[in-house]
């Protein structure tokens, strides 16, 4: 099963890239993914027009299925409302015989910070709790800081109580986005992976715009990322997971 996770596009932002943009759907369409999963910030500012822009662009990838969250520039301006018009449920949960996803909307109203919010425990942990299959958290924020991104202020309020939950839930994966900055953590055998902005140039110092790649052949996963500026592609992780 191969999955390619973008984030933060920002198709609408004077920092959009459109170079970068047809390179990344390119390559998207190249690879022919089983599943296309985008951590958030596909728009600026969540206006109804950046949506209608977003989906222009988006209808090129041809990918079979696919998989949003929103992230906080979406949430924006009532976005989220028409995150939920146009893009589907802002919880999306998906899975197959390999793997279940569960795609957590962890906005807050017109705040860059982000919340998981305790109504949403029991929705986790009752699709998070199986065996035998793939189990991915997906969401925009961070849970853990993220190196060389400034003064940590946007973590999620409770990513101390979401951490314990995932942990106790055995969650293999949780992909997130938010912070143009790609990164891995590996905490007590969950593997927290935050992509880089796909195509935005609002980087950090030396970053590139980024996209991951993962290949899940049963428990045995690799990661790949591809920086979309100059095509390179590294191995990220290699590893047998215990599902
Ligand atoms: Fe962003
Ligand atoms: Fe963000």
């Amino acid at each position: 099963m191969k999955m390619i996770h973008l984030s933060d596009l920002h198709v609408t932002s004077p920092n959009y890239c459109p170079e970068w943009g047809e390179r990344v759907v390119e390559f998207v369409n190249c690879q022919s993914p089983d599943l296309l999963l985008i951590t958030g910030d596909l728009t600026n500012e969540g206006h109804l027009h950046e949506y209608v822009q977003w989906l222009e662009y988006f209808r090129r990838f041809k990918v079979k299925d696919c998989v949003i969250v929103p992230g906080n520039h979406d949430a924006r301006n009532d976005g989220w409302e028409l995150f939920e018009e146009m893009i589907g449920p802002r919880h999306p949960l998906w899975e197959n015989g390999a793997a279940v996803i569960q795609g957590i909307d962890s906005t807050e109203p017109d705040i860059d910070s982000g919340n998981i919010g305790r109504h949403n425990y029991a929705m986790i942990r009752k699709n998070m709790s199986g065996k035998g299959r793939l189990k991915i958290m997906m969401l925009h924020h961070h849970l853990i800081p993220i190196p060389s991104t400034g003064r940590e202020r946007q973590i999620p309020a409770d990513a101390g109580d979401v951490l314990k939950l995932i942990r106790e839930c055995g969650v293999h994966m949780v992909i997130s986005g938010h912070r143009h900055k790609n990164w891995i953590w590996n905490l007590e055998g969950t593997y927290f992976i935050t992509c880089g902005t796909s195509t935005s140039k609002r980087l950090k110092g030396h970053g590139y715009p980024s996209a991951m790649i993962y290949n899940l052949d049963n428990n045995h996963l690799v990661a790949d990322e591809l920086n979309v500026r100059d095509g390179e592609m590294q191995k990220k992780l290699d590893v047998n997971l215990e599902l």
